[in-house]
């Protein structure tokens, strides 16, 4: 595993948005996956600093968010869709008929979750998956326990995961919904390049138990250690409590990379 840190917010942003840039210049059909909460704002910023700025040209990515609430009325500002079109979608030339996101009001989640595996499958696979962790070392809702076998599919959310993402729900607990479609720890390992991106002390834990820890499912994130092309994006307080790599470190400009 690479791990990437950077002195700041604003540099372990930028640092992961030049991967992603580099991934659609090499290949731009590439298909993605994509996540929500705070962590990512400054990587879409930069994105679409690069679209309007550079050209840096999505019109032929796809796109799969990881997952997305169950229930949430249309349009509803703290829905994952909303999310995306606000803050990234509506800012880049993605192509509409290329955005997936798991329909929150599905009327069966069971088959709306089937039937979103089965489209990532017919776009040929997730070529880079970009992650957020929880507090609990969740990626995707893939809440501790999740078998790493499991797919695409509707998940209750840990209390620790409503608890934080309350801040989304002007800070109401009651408000987040309990239940969400999200795709499942096969889903992510199996795509080709994984980064996955952490700011803040909360988050500090968890990562030091994603690389350092034992693999297990109580931990779902550290099954990460397992995939053949995975990098962490980290500021110095998601890294705080990070053991050195025995490796040492190769020092850059606002970033020390390390490889475990
Ligand atoms: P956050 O969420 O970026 O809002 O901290 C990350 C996650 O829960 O996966």
């Amino acid at each position: 595993m690479k791990v990437i840190v950077a002195d700041d917010y604003e540099i372990m942003s930028r640092e992961a948005a030049k991967i992603v840039a580099a991934e659609i210049r090499k290949k731009p059909d590439s298909v993605f996956a994509l996540p929500t909460g705070g962590t990512p704002l400054g990587l879409y910023a930069e994105l679409i600093r690069m679209h309007k700025e550079e050209g840096l040209d999505f019109s032929r990515v796809s796109t799969f968010n990881l997952d997305e609430y169950i229930g949430l009325p249309d349009g509803h500002e703290s829905s994952y869709s909303f999310y995306m079109y606000d803050r990234f979608f509506n800012h880049v030339n993605v192509s509409r008929d290329k955005i997936h996101i798991p329909r929150g009001l599905a009327k069966d989640p069971e088959e709306e979750a089937a039937t979103y595996e089965w489209a990532i499958k017919r776009a040929g696979g997730i070529d880079f998956a970009v992650l957020g962790i929880g507090r609990n070392g969740h990626i995707g809702f893939n809440e501790p326990k999740t078998e790493f076998g499991s797919l695409t599919r509707p998940i209750y959310l840990a209390k620790r995961t409503i608890e934080a993402n309350a801040r989304f729900f002007d800070g109401d607990p009651d408000s987040v919904p309990r239940q969400a479609i999200s795709m499942g720890i096969r889903t992510i390992m199996n795509a080709r390049k994984v980064i996955l991106l952490a700011s803040g002390p909360e988050k500090s834990r968890a990562i030091n138990q994603t690389i350092h820890g034992p693999v297990t499912e109580m931990v779902p994130s550290s099954v990460l250690q397992l995939h053949p092309d995975c990098t962490f994006f980290l500021d110095r307080d998601a890294a705080g409590e990070l053991k050195p790599s025995p490796n040492g470190f190769i020092p850059g400009s606002g970033t020390r990379s390390m490889v475990y």
